[in-house]
C-alpha cells in the first residue's frame, strides 16, 4: 500500500448488536407475554459451556424466558431425541437450540431434524433451509442474519453488487449465498476446490470469509474500497484470537471490515434472540 494513510471503516458489531438487542427488548416488554427460548447443552464442551451461557444472559436481559437444559456426556441419541419431542410438545417454549457440536454417539442431523421447525430459532432443520433457498424465508441461520444487518446498518448496497462467499457450510455459507441472493447481489460461492481464490475474491464488492482458516484471505485478495466481513473465529497456538483474514493487510485496502472479536460474533446472538421473537409471533399467528 503506497498510501499509509488509507484506512478501511470498521464495523462495529458490538454496538450494532447492543442497539438490536436493546430494540427487541423493547418490543419483547410491549407484547403482553414473554417468549421462551430453551437452549440445550450436552457434555463439558468448554467453549459451548461459554457460548450457551452468554446466549442465556443475552436472552433474560432482552426480557425472554430463557431456560438451559443441561445433559450429561453419556446422553444417548434417543434420550436427546426424547428431551426435543418434549419441547416440542411444550406451549411454553417458542424456540429450542441444541448447541452444537454434541458428543460422538449423538448424530446431529438427526437431532436437527427432529426439532419442530417452527421452534427451529437456529435455522438448521431442512424445512427452513429449504425455505430459505426457495427465495422465502421464515427461520434464518444466525450467523447469516447477522451478517445482512451488519450490511444493512453500514449501508453496504447488495443490489448487483458482486458479493463472493468464501466457505460452503450448511450453517454460514449457503444460508449467506442464499440471502445475499435474495438481496439481489450477483453471488459466487467459493470453497477449498475453487480454481484462484484470489482472484475471485478480488473481484468482489462483498466478501464473505467463512472458512475457519486463521488469516486466510490477504490484504492483495481484496478489492480497493471492498466490504469484507469475517466470521471466522480461530485460535492461534499463541492464544490470540484471528479471523479468516489478514485484518491489518486488509483495513488497508478495504473500504469496511469486521474485526475479531467485536464483528460478527456478537450479531449471532442478537439474531437468535430476534428469531425467538419471530417464532413466538409465528406461533400465536
Ligand atoms: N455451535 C456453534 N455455533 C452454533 C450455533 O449457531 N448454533 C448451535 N446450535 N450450535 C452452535
Amino acid at each position: 500500500m503506497t498510501d499509509a494513510t488509507r484506512s478501511a471503516r470498521v464495523i462495529d458489531g458490538k454496538a450494532i448488536a447492543r442497539a438490536t438487542r436493546a430494540a427487541l427488548a423493547t418490543r419483547i416488554a410491549g407484547l403482553g407475554f414473554r417468549p421462551g427460548l430453551t437452549v440445550v447443552l450436552v457434555g463439558e464442551d468448554p467453549a459451548s459451556a461459554v457460548y450457551v451461557r452468554s446466549k442465556d444472559r443475552a436472552a433474560r436481559e432482552a426480557g425472554i424466558d430463557a431456560r438451559t437444559i443441561r445433559l450429561p456426556a453419556d446422553t444417548t441419541e434417543p434420550a436427546l431425541l426424547a428431551e426435543v419431542a418434549r419441547l416440542n410438545a411444550d406451549p411454553t417454549v417458542d424456540g429450542i437450540l441444541v448447541q452444537l457440536p454434541l458428543p460422538p454417539q449423538i448424530r446431529a442431523q438427526a437431532v436437527i431434524e427432529a426439532i419442530d421447525p417452527a421452534k427451529d430459532v437456529d435455522g438448521f432443520h431442512p424445512l427452513n433451509a429449504g425455505r430459505l433457498a426457495d427465495g422465502r424465508p421464515t427461520l434464518v441461520p444466525c450467523t447469516p442474519l447477522g451478517v445482512m444487518k451488519l450490511l444493512a446498518a453500514t449501508e453496504v448496497p447488495l443490489r448487483g453488487a458482486r458479493a463472493l462467499v468464501l466457505g460452503r457450510s450448511g450453517i454460514v455459507g449457503r444460508p449467506m449465498a442464499a440471502l445475499l441472493l435474495g438481496a439481489d447481489a450477483t453471488v459466487t460461492i467459493a470453497h477449498s476446490r475453487t480454481r484462484d481464490l484470489a482472484a475471485e475474491c478480488r473481484r468482489a464488492d462483498v466478501l464473505v470469509a467463512a472458512v475457519g482458516r486463521p488469516e486466510m484471505v490477504r490484504g492483495d485478495w481484496i478489492q480497493p474500497g471492498a466490504t469484507v466481513i469475517d466470521v471466522g473465529i480461530n485460535r492461534l497456538p499463541d492464544g490470540r484470537l484471528v479471523g479468516d483474514v489478514a485484518y491489518a493487510e486488509a483495513a488497508a485496502v478495504a473500504g469496511a471490515i469486521t474485526p475479531v472479536p467485536g464483528g460478527v460474533g456478537p450479531m449471532t446472538i442478537a439474531c437468535l434472540l430476534e428469531n425467538t421473537l419471530t417464532a413466538a409471533l409465528a406461533r400465536r399467528g
